[in-house]
């Protein structure tokens, strides 16, 4: 369907080069977007440029550390020399964070999760506003927060915290930005195995199992379609919101 399609677009995707966003990346080259990937790893970044050029992609893959302004100034100048313009966002970059209990947890290691989940948004998001408000352009910012920004996360106080703060941020540049014709919405994943969600514990695991109405982590595969969704003219008129993407986690069982 035609409302779905990103031909002409230019689509950056932070954290492109594994799990959930090379999983948006691969919706988004499949929808006609040619694609911008961020990682600090270059090997990665290599391997799921590759990924996403077998499925006929225009795609091109930055180094850049999202932590810091400089880097993604960098990043983000060399990503619009690349492909003359950037459309589409997806500030997906994250990590768990310190955990332990808050008493427990250093300023540095605090500091750490704030950078990583939360400022990296406002420095990435930042450069894309500038740019699209400069070429009178429509655009689309989308976050990945995740289900622990609703429902908290014990023994990561910081994750929790950060990915709630995203929410708020989205809400508030869905305000600034809706007369622009800039909408501006975050993904909450439910489970998910990636590199990141493999290092949980295992009882964690059994836990998310033991609550999801479906009894099924998510896949891969789930995640390509939400990222069309927000990124084309599908979504025109939903800005602001929380999309859960969990298989009926946050649904009480019972
Ligand atoms: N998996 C889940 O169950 C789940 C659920 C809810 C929300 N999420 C969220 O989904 C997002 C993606 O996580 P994932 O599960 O897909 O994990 P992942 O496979 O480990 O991906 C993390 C991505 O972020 C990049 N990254 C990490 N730190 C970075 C930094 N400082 N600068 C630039 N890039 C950085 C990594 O690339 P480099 O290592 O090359 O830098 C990688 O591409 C995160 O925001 C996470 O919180 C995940």
């Amino acid at each position: 369907m035609d409302i779905f399609k990103l031909d002409g677009k230019v689509a950056l995707v932070t954290g492109g080069n594994s799990g959930i966003g090379l999983a948006y990346a691969k919706g988004l080259v499949k929808a006609g977007a040619r694609v911008a990937i961020w990682g600090r790893n270059s090997e990665k970044n290599t391997a799921a440029v590759e990924s996403l050029q077998a499925l006929g992609g225009d795609t091109a893959a930055f180094v850049c550390d999202i932590t810091e302004q400089a880097q993604v100034d960098d990043a983000f100048a060399a990503t619009v020399s690349h492909f003359d313009q950037v459309d589409i966002c997806f500030a997906n970059a994250g990590g768990g964070g310190p955990r332990g209990m808050l008493h427990q947890i250093s300023d540095a290691d605090w500091q750490g999760v704030l950078d990583l989940n939360l400022n990296s948004v406002v420095y990435t998001y930042r450069k894309v506003i500038a740019h699209l408000l400069e070429r009178k352009a429509p655009g689309k910012l989308i976050v990945t927060s995740s289900v622990a920004g609703l429902m908290g996360m014990g023994y990561a106080s910081g994750y929790a915290t950060t990915k709630a703060a995203v929410l708020g941020l989205t809400r508030a540049l869905a305000v600034e930005l809706g007369r622009n014709n800039i909408q501006v919405n975050a993904i909450l994943p439910g489970y998910v195995e990636t590199e990141m969600s493999i290092k949980t514990p295992p009882v964690f695991k059994e836990a998310v199992l033991r609550r999801s109405v479906t009894g099924q982590f998510g896949t891969l595969e789930q995640m390509e379609g939400i990222a069309v969704f927000l990124a084309s003219s599908a979504s025109d008129f939903m800005t602001g919101q929380n999309i859960v993407l969990d298989g009926g986690h946050t649904v009480h069982p019972m």
